[in-house]
């Protein structure tokens, strides 16, 4: 039956109600989660199945008859979805859901179903579900909402009751504002403080609500020693005003960012503390540079270091005659000053000079440099090319693969 699109919206319980799907392709893969996430009992029927429905299968979170679809396949169900690739099955399916008053969605003929799937965009709990008749006008409604909704966001008046009184340490990525996560870009849009560090992305700052107060980590008046501590105090005497503070960060904030320390001090003065994980520049940077830092067949371990110390110093935590002794890949973090001593070290205890290395510059933002050399010539790289900090180096024969990316 072919009936012209004038849905009634409403929101189904599916609390543990049957729901009959029909067909193990693509449109069940993307439909099942959104079922099981309202809690549905999915029942699935299909002769064959994606590999990742066959994961839900093993790990028994749906149901699957390996076989054709069979009238009376639809006997208790409280919702049927008719996604075959076959539309006389999915016609027959959608017959037989129409006989027992099942509302049934057929994948293939949209407007030949008796019930009509949203596109939708979910903020924290609140859903909105946007249905125009045509699967492209809907896809298209619904990113203009889901950017409309971003902006709100950051044009909020206020923040979110919950979060009066607490903390968030938000890791912010590499630098590009667009490489921070969705969590975090909503955190932020609700946030009364910010206490912000120089590697955090800085557009998002600038698009904050004029009454939202913004901290400069760096510029904390405090001697070098003191400025954790200092920080530590801004953060806890924010939220204990009631404001919501968010505490911004570049990358991730648990690696080289001194979260846990931010984060043992909100505790100790009881503020309620979450965390946000970031998009790691350990990670990102050498990837946005088309460097992978596993490689199957080549490295099978990545070791994050950090080179703010040289090799020998009285303080250094690492142990750099063993990672000289590695194969794998070194992506080593806050090294510019040190990278000679480091490049020395490695070859000195059995890494080969002519291992391939990379530099990489400003990762993610407009003045993004890579430069390739070897462990041997990473000084005159350095020097040649006028490295400065924020700056990430990796060894290893990763950084000798050929550059494959090409996209913008
Ligand atoms: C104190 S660590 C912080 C790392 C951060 N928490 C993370 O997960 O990315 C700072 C170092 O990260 C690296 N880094 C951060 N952002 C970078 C970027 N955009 N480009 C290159 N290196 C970056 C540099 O090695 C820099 O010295």
């Amino acid at each position: 039956m072919i009936r012209p699109v004038n849905p009634y919206p409403v929101g189904l319980d599916l609390e543990g109600r049957r729901v009959v799907v029909i067909g193990g392709g693509s449109v069940a893969q993307r439909r099942i989660p959104v079922l099981l996430e309202s809690g549905a009992a999915v029942h699935l029927i299909s002769p064959e199945i994606t590999p990742t429905l066959q994961g839900l299968v093993d790990s028994g979170r749906i149901w699957w008859q390996a076989r054709e679809y069979h009238t009376g396949d639809l006997e208790g169900a409280w919702y049927v979805v008719a996604a075959t690739k076959d539309s006389l099955v999915n016609a027959r399916v959608a017959a037989e859901a129409e006989q027992l008053r099942t509302f049934c969605v057929r994948s293939d003929a949209v407007t030949s179903g008796t019930a009509v799937t949203p596109a939708v965009v979910r903020r924290g709990e609140m859903l909105v579900a946007v249905l125009t008749g045509d699967r492209a006008r809907t896809a298209e409604a619904r990113d203009v909402v889901a950017r409309a909704l971003l902006e709100a966001d950051a044009e909020a008046p206020g923040t979110d009751e919950k979060l009066r009184g607490t903390v968030a340490l938000v890791g912010g990525g590499p630098g590009a504002d667009d490489l921070m996560t969705v969590r975090g870009r909503r955190l932020l849009a609700s946030a009364d403080v910010v206490v912000a560090d120089r590697l955090a992305p800085q557009r998002p700052l600038s698009e904050l609500r004029a009454d939202v107060e913004i901290v400069d980590a760096a510029k904390i008046p405090y001697g070098r020693a003191m400025a954790q501590e200092a920080i530590n105090q801004v953060l806890v005497d924010r939220a204990r005003e009631g404001k919501f503070v968010v505490r911004l960060k570049g990358g991730d904030s648990f690696l080289y960012g001194r979260g846990y320390e931010e984060a043992q001090a909100c505790a100790a003065a009881g503020i309620p503390c979450s965390v946000v994980p970031g998009v790691s520049s350990a990670l990102a940077v050498p990837a946005l540079a088309g460097i992978p830092v596993t490689n199957r067949g080549m490295t099978h371990e990545a070791t994050i270091v950090s080179g703010h110390l040289p090799p020998g110093h009285p303080d250094s935590l690492v142990n750099w005659e063993a990672l000289a002794r590695m194969h794998g890949t070194l992506v080593i973090l806050m090294g510019v000053k040190n990278t000679p001593a480091i490049a020395r070290s490695l070859v000195e205890g059995g890494r080969d000079a002519d291992t391939p290395a990379a530099v990489i510059m400003d990762g993610s933002l407009d003045g993004q440099q890579t430069h390739r050399g070897t462990l041997g010539t990473l000084d005159a790289l350095l020097v040649e090319h006028d490295v400065r900090p924020p700056a990430i180096v990796v060894v290893g024969d990763v950084a000798g693969l050929p550059e494959v990316l090409s996209g913008v």
